[in-house]
């Protein structure tokens, strides 16, 4: 097993340090990752999009690039132009297609595949069988992780989202990956929701491009974290920013606790480009797979007063 790695990116992520090792983890430079571009249709796990995406615009940078989570582009949708937020999922996710459209095919996005094998290259380093492993999908989305999890082998995967829309949509489009799907706000999870979750013994959580911004707070992640026992897996991503010095999101403070307290130890990091924003610059995100070690306190992810 490797040793604790404090994920602060200050250790790791200065500009100049984007080496392609550090400390005996390989640090893949984000801009030049390469990943087999999947085609959706040849997944196993995907239905075909039943409507017509025609050309997708972004609007024209007046120099102040718009914030990552008010970005938004135009799209063609069956002939109609439609204007769509990108954190708008209820929207994006009515719209077969429209989420692989945006995301990966126009901007890069490889956060499923690259968290997945992250979480492959560590399962084979410790010899456990990827089929052992019942995960815990938080912020699932339409399904892309899943996909990507049931890919590697795993036993059963169950998705949590807040939205409706996203789980519809990962019945709709990816109907085999899912042993459940759960709506909930983990934050705040009934007994009934909590128990719901604790029936499938999860020993695995994953967590891909959903935490901090309006999305998911620490205290889902908390919750979500201690569904999973001892010894089990923690693999997530985040964006660079929020585990550095200047986070306003809560999750750095929470994350470096987690790390420095032993309620987690990370056995692997890397920086990664996410995707690219509206105007071409790389969005780069921090991730981590690493062994759960205790419970983690929940008032621990309260936000700062
Ligand atoms: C960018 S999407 C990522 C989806 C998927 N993980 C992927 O990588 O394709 C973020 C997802 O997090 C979900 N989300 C946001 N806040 C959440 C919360 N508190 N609990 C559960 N899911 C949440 C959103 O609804 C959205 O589907």
């Amino acid at each position: 097993m490797r040793g604790a790695l404090d994920p602060r990116p200050d250790k790791i992520l200065h500009s100049s340090d984007r080496s392609p090792s550090l400390g005996g983890i390989a640090i893949c430079p984000p801009d030049t990752q390469q990943h087999a571009s999947e085609s959706p249709a040849s997944s196993p796990f995907r239905r075909a999009a039943q409507v017509k995406l025609g050309a997708v615009t972004f609007p024209v940078s007046n120099g102040d690039a718009a914030s990552q989570d008010q970005e938004s582009c135009e799209v063609e949708i069956d002939g109609a132009r439609r204007r769509i937020r990108f954190h708008d999922y209820e929207r994006v996710y009515e719209v077969p297609g429209l989420y692989e459209r945006l995301f990966r095919d126009e901007l890069g996005a490889r956060s499923p595949e690259v968290v997945c094998e992250l979480l492959g290259e560590q399962l084979e380093a410790e010899g456990t069988d990827a089929s052992k492993l019942r995960v815990l999908d938080l912020g699932a989305g339409n399904g892309m992780v899943g996909e990507e999890l049931k890919r590697l082998g795993v036993g059963s995967v169950v998705g949590v989202d807040i939205i409706d829309g996203a789980r519809d949509a990962a019945q709709r489009d990816r109907p085999e990956v899912y042993d459940d799907y759960l709506v909930a706000d983990l934050s705040e999870p009934t007994p009934e929701e909590h128990a719901r979750l604790a029936r499938h013994e999860f020993n695995a959580l994953v967590t891909v491009a959903a935490l901090g911004f309006d999305d998911m707070p620490p205290r889902a992640f908390a919750v979500a974290h201690n569904l999973i026992p001892r010894g089990g897996w923690i693999a997530f991503n985040v964006k660079e920013e929020f585990v550095g010095d200047g986070d306003t999101t809560g999750f750095g403070a929470f994350l470096r606790r987690m790390v420095e307290s032993g309620v987690i130890e990370p056995q692997a990091r890397r920086l990664h480009r996410h995707r690219r924003s509206i105007t071409g610059e790389p969005l780069h995100y921090v991730m981590v797979v690493a062994t759960k070690l205790a419970d983690v306190p929940l008032d621990w992810a309260e936000p700062p007063k």
